[in-house]
C-alpha cells in the first residue's frame, strides 16, 4: 500500500515497511529513543525489535518518505480480547528534520485506518511520562484517560544476592572454558 499527498511544500509518501527498510528504521529509532531523554524506550528498543514486529506484524509496520528519505516510521500491533479487538501503536518515530510538520499525524491515521479495517476499535499506546511532545501528540489525535504505568528496573549485578549469582556463572563459565580438553 502506498498513499502520498502534498504536505505543506513536501511530498510525503506512507507506504509498507519493507525488509530493506529496517536498518534505517532502527538507526533512525537509536537516535530518538536515547538514554538521557527516555531511558525506558531506549533499554527496549534494538534491532530485534524491528525485525521481530516486522516478522509478526508486517501489516501494521509503516514507514513515511520524502523524497525517498525516510521521514518517519509507526510499529503496531493487535491484541485480540473477547469484549474488544485492541490496536497498540508500539513505536512511534519521526525523524528531527521532519518533526511538527504532521508526518507522525499521517502515519498514525493510516495505521488506524488498516487497523479498523481489520476489526480494531479500541486504541492503546503508551510513553515515558516526561515524553511531552509524544503525550500533547497523542493528546491532540483524541487519546486520553492517561493513567501514570510505574516501571521499576534493578542491577542484578549489584543486588546482594544476584550479584553473587552472576559472579557464580561467570566462574561457572571461566572454568568450561579452561577444562583440559580430552586427548
Ligand atoms: C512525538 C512525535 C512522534 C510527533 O511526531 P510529529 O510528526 O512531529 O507530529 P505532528 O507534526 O504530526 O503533530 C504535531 C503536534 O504534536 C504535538 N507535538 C509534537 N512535537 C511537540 C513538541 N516538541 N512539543 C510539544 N508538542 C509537540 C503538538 O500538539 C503538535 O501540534 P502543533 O505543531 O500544532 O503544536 C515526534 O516528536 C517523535 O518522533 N518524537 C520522538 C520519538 C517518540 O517520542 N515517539 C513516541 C513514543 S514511541
Amino acid at each position: 500500500m502506498v498513499s502520498s499527498s502534498e504536505h505543506g511544500n513536501f511530498n510525503l509518501v506512507i507506504r509498507d515497511m519493507g525488509i530493506d527498510d529496517i536498518a534505517a528504521v532502527f538507526h533512525l529509532g537509536e537516535e530518538l529513543f536515547t538514554s538521557e531523554l527516555y531511558p525506558y524506550l531506549y533499554r527496549t528498543w534494538d534491532e530485534w525489535e524491528v525485525i521481530g514486529m516486522y516478522n509478526t506484524d508486517s501489516e501494521y509496520c509503516m514507514v513515511a518518505e520524502v523524497d525517498d528519505r525516510l521521514a518517519g516510521f509507526i510499529l503496531g500491533t493487535i491484541i485480540n480480547k473477547v469484549s474488544w479487538t485492541y490496536g497498540y501503536i508500539t513505536w512511534l518515530g519521526i525523524s528531527p528534520q521532519f518533526q511538527r510538520r504532521g508526518v507522525g499525524d499521517r502515519l498514525v491515521d493510516k495505521l488506524i485506518e488498516r487497523m479498523v479495517e481489520d476489526g480494531v476499535r479500541f486504541m492503546l499506546v503508551d510513553t515515558d511520562p516526561e515524553n511531552t511532545p509524544a503525550i500533547n501528540f497523542f493528546t491532540r489525535k483524541g487519546f486520553g484517560n492517561a493513567r501514570r504505568h510505574v516501571f521499576l528496573s534493578m542491577n542484578l549485578g549489584k543486588h546482594e544476592f544476584y550479584g553473587r549469582l552472576i559472579s557464580y556463572e561467570r566462574d561457572k563459565a571461566d572454568r568450561y572454558r579452561h577444562r583440559p580438553r580430552r586427548p
